[in-house]
């Protein structure tokens, strides 16, 4: 690795407090909306849900949708359905489709009901909470669906810990106003990073100018034309690193310091700001058939350390199960 480049060593403060009352709301709903973040929909969602929210509904919010790849978020929306997820599509900030949660919520759980034979009745409100990580649009989504139902505030009930609000929507929905909070999960240095450009690790503990030169040596490789047409700079420049890139922008825009050189910091900013705001246009970081490859060549590597026996087994336990984890063997 570059030199110049910074590690994420990066741990979240009041994880314990956090996975604490994400578990202990988590009791109190009948459907978990995990909304994700549409430019990197796996890096952004927290694999910890799998585990809490085994066998449970769960419904994938893919969120700024106006920001991400409109082909790749639907692949990516195939991906996960073939999964057994239901995934809703939404720009909350629009409120675009943002009625889509509920109403599948509200399907997801009645079906559910029925066929269990649930001692509940079938119109009984169906309580639902939104989750995910830091600035993926939790807050927009709940003040949306708040918003666009005319919902009341139901307060306090019987049963529900002390402090915990309902929102009561029109179409048999109820939310707990308050969102579960996840962290932000990585195993490598591509995801952590890929996270930080979105901005759901504080920028405080990130040194600008890695942020910023790891952007464009992610951007040059996937949307490197976008970078020459909106800086007017040389496409033979996209050959050189992040930090070539950027001395490139800096001084096309006349970002210069006194004695003519380029203000990095000013530069680092501005190209980082333009990214997060869709000024470069709608930008995917990853794509299905990539994390497709990725697992494949684990998969590989593991049957290479462990004999192929491991690998089938691997293989075997993962068909039988769906997401939620139900059996779907016969
Ligand atoms: P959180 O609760 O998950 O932390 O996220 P929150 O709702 O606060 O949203 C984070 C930022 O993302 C907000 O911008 C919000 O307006 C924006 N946002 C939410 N949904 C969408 C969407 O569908 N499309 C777009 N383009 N933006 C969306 P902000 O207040 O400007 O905060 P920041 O980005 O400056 O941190």
């Amino acid at each position: 690795m570059d030199e110049n480049k910074q590690n994420i060593n990066w741990f979240p403060g009041h994880m314990a407090k956090t996975r604490r009352m994400m578990e202990e709301n988590i009791k109190l709903v009948d459907v978990v909306v995990e909304v994700v973040d549409a430019r990197i929909p796996a890096s952004s969602k927290n694999p910890y849900l799998d585990q809490l929210w085994n066998r449970r509904p769960r419904i994938i919010a893919m969120n700024k949708t106006d920001l991400a790849d409109p082909a790749v978020t639907e692949r990516f929306k195939l991906w996960y359905e073939e999964k057994g997820f239901t995934v809703v599509m939404i720009d909350a900030l629009k409120g675009k489709n943002i009625k889509d949660i509920s109403r599948r919520a509200v399907e997801i759980v009645r079906a559910r009901r029925s066929s269990q034979n649930a001692v509940y009745r079938a119109d009984r409100p169906v309580r639902m909470m939104i989750t995910g990580i830091p600035n993926v649009g939790k807050s927009t989504v709940i003040n949306q669906l708040a918003h666009r139902s005319d919902a009341a505030k139901t307060g306090n009930k019987p049963g529900v810990t002390k402090g915990k609000q309902w929102i009561r929507l029109q179409d048999g929905a109820s939310l707990l106003d308050t969102p579960g909070i996840l962290w932000p999960k990585f195993d490598d240095q591509a995801t952590a990073w890929k996270i930080a450009f979105i901005g759901s690790i504080s920028d405080g503990i990130l040194d600008t100018y890695n942020l910023c030169v790891n952007l464009l040596d992610n951007l040059k490789v996937r949307y490197g034309s976008r970078l020459t047409e909106r800086y007017g700079i040389d496409p033979s420049v996209l050959q050189e690193d992040g930090a070539h890139i950027l001395e490139a922008i800096g001084r096309r825009r006349g970002h210069l310091k006194q004695g003519g050189q380029v203000d990095v910091e000013r530069t680092c900013v501005m190209v980082v700001d333009e990214f997060r705001s869709g000024k470069l246009g709608r930008i995917s970081l990853e794509t299905p058939e990539e994390l497709t490859a990725a697992s494949a060549a684990a998969d590989a590597a593991s049957e290479a350390e462990n004999g192929p026996a491991a690998g089938e087994k691997e293989m075997g336990a993962a068909a039988e199960k769906d997401i939620h984890g139900e059996d779907r063997s016969e």
